[in-house]
């Protein structure tokens, strides 16, 4: 499996395991420790999750497998998030953002406590805070790479303007975006926050690269109209529609690194695939295309 020099310190497999659903699969400690080691002997050495997965349960299940089998931590490259929080008012649950330094410091703790670790590859700021202050929330980013906690900084759902706001007050020590990019969703190529990454050369890890399985099995007319030239594509190269939309993910000059979601070995093998499959470039435009909703002037 090829790694991607994401800095000087840091290296990512080229395709990540992420583990948002994981509470959904219902597994136990040993199951998960297997398919962890599954996937690093596969080469995916990166595994990505966020402290308000399933309300924090997401880090505690991986924390348990890493205590389950000690080698597993040393082997891999692991990535958290932070930013987003959950307040109980009025008998209901409230969602917001907070990435002021007290709050960011707070919970890389909680999160590394939960994961088992002492340290943390990469963490990322989780969605963009309408009132964050660049300023506060890159102090306390540094301090936790000079305590040593985390390795890395990075970002997740940034707009060009944030995520320079962010790199400046970082001293340009921002290492990826976190993305959502499928042949869906073209938001990041609408902003130019993809041109900004790829002018800059940072290397973007991209979220529900298959729209979040949405591809397969929605009867929404439009994801029926894109996996259908999806299809025909896969039929060309003689492979699976799923390796077809890793390859067009990777095809792109910003060096993206997509996040597979499944919990099926068989499935990650097909990101793999996508890796050594070699579109044609009319076929990048042709999924890009398909939708409708980007028009080519
Ligand atoms: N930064 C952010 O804001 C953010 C947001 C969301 C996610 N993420 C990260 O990105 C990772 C990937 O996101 P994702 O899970 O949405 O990715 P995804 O790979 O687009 O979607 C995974 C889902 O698609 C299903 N699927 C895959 N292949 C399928 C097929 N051939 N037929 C039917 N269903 C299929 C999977 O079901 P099976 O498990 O049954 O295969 C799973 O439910 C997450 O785990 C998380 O780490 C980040």
């Amino acid at each position: 499996m090829r790694q991607v020099t994401i800095s000087e310190k840091l290296s990512l497999s080229a395709i990540v395991q992420g583990f948002w659903r994981l509470a959904d699969w219902k597994w136990s400690a040993d199951e998960l420790v297997d398919f962890m080691n599954a996937c690093i002997e596969r080469g995916i050495t990166t595994f990505d999750t966020a402290e308000i997965y399933a309300d924090t349960l997401c880090e505690s299940l991986m924390g348990e497998a890493f205590k389950r089998d000690q080698s597993i931590r040393k082997r891999i490259e692991l990535v958290s998030k932070t930013g987003i929080f959950r307040q109980e008012i009025n008998n209901g649950q409230f969602t917001y953002y907070d990435t002021t330094y007290d709050k960011i410091k707070t919970s890389c703790k909680e999160s590394l406590k939960r994961l088992n670790t002492d340290y943390l590859d990469l963490y990322l700021i989780h969605r963009e805070d309408p009132c964050l202050n660049p300023w506060e929330t890159a102090r306390a980013l540094k301090d936790l790479k000079k305590e040593g906690l985390i390795r890395e900084a990075g970002v997740s759902n940034f707009d060009p303007f944030k995520f320079d706001a962010m790199n400046q007050a970082m001293d340009h020590e921002l290492v990826t975006n976190q993305l959502e990019w499928n042949p869906l969703c073209f938001e990041h190529f609408n902003s130019g926050m993809i041109d900004y990454m790829t002018v800059n050369k940072i290397h973007p890890m991209i979220w529900s690269p298959l729209a979040g399985g949405k591809l397969f099995d929605s009867k929404d007319l439009i994801f029926r109209k894109v996996m259908k030239k999806i299809q025909e594509i896969a039929d060309r190269h003689d492979t699976e529609p799923a390796a077809i939309v890793y390859a067009w993910i990777i095809y792109h000059p910003v060096g993206a690194l997509p996040i597979s979601g499944s919990n099926k070995l068989k499935r990650l093998d097909l990101a793999i695939r996508g890796l050594d499959i070699k579109l044609d470039h009319y076929e990048w435009y042709e999924i890009y295309t398909a939708s409708g909703q980007q028009v080519l002037r």
